[in-house]
């Protein structure tokens, strides 16, 4: 079964990206194996310095994964530090770093009306500058978020549904052999979400 890393991108413990993660872990049910990163507990990036066992167990949950999903809110226009220090802690060595190829899918949130697609405009280049294979579909972003949680979860039936349906597309592209740039898999049943074109493979480009 896919293994996907959940990453949310705020550490409150109320917080609506974590949220929107259960949302999607309990969506997907048994279609994925699913985890939620612990990333509150890493220090500060300092070079000087491996980060202990907290980086170690990032980098390997990290390298482990199938496939990442980010949620995350954004912050003064960009990436929460707190993502951005996780994320440069697992980038070394550079360009060969467990980032390398590793499939990942973006979702943002915020309290406002934009849904947070600034900071996930800045996460999908921080992750192509790591050579990580960012899923393109139609942006999946959530405004308002902090006012549609309800126990812990995000209660918006629409939003779910459609990061869902975006994230049933990763995993197929996930569990897909084929190498980056030349998936052609459809999940079961229906269209691509959004802006997924279907490329042929190589094989069949020659042809
Ligand atoms: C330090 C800080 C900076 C913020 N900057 C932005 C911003 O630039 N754009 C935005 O839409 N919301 C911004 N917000 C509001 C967040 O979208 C909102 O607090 C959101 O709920 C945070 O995500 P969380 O619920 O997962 O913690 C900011 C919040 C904080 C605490």
């Amino acid at each position: 079964m896919t293994k996907l890393l959940f990453v949310s991108g705020s550490l409150r413990a109320a917080s609506s990206s974590t949220a929107t993660c259960r949302a999607f872990i309990e969506a997907l049910g048994a279609r994925a194996d699913c985890n939620l990163a612990e990333i509150g507990s890493l220090p500060l990036y300092n070079a000087d310095h491996d980060g202990g066992a907290p980086v170690a167990a990032w980098k390997d949950a990290v390298e482990a994964a199938g496939g990442l999903v980010f949620v995350t809110p954004e912050y003064n226009y960009s990436v929460p530090g707190v993502l951005k220090n996780a994320i440069d802690w697992a980038s070394r060595p550079a360009y060969e770093s467990v980032f390398k190829g590793k499939p990942c899918l973006v979702v943002s949130v915020s309290g406002g009306a934009l849904g947070g697609v600034r900071a996930q405009s800045h996460l999908k280049y921080i992750l192509h500058g790591m050579l990580a294979d960012v899923f393109p579909c139609q942006e999946v972003v959530i405004p308002h978020a902090p006012k549609k949680v309800e126990n812990g979860v995000l209660a918006d039936e629409a939003a779910v549904s459609f990061g869902t349906r975006a994230l049933e597309t990763f995993i197929a592209r996930v569990s897909d052999d084929v190498r980056p740039g030349v998936r052609s898999q459809k999940p079961a049943g229906g269209q691509f979400p959004g802006s997924v074109r279907e490329i042929p493979r190589m094989a069949e480009r020659r042809a």
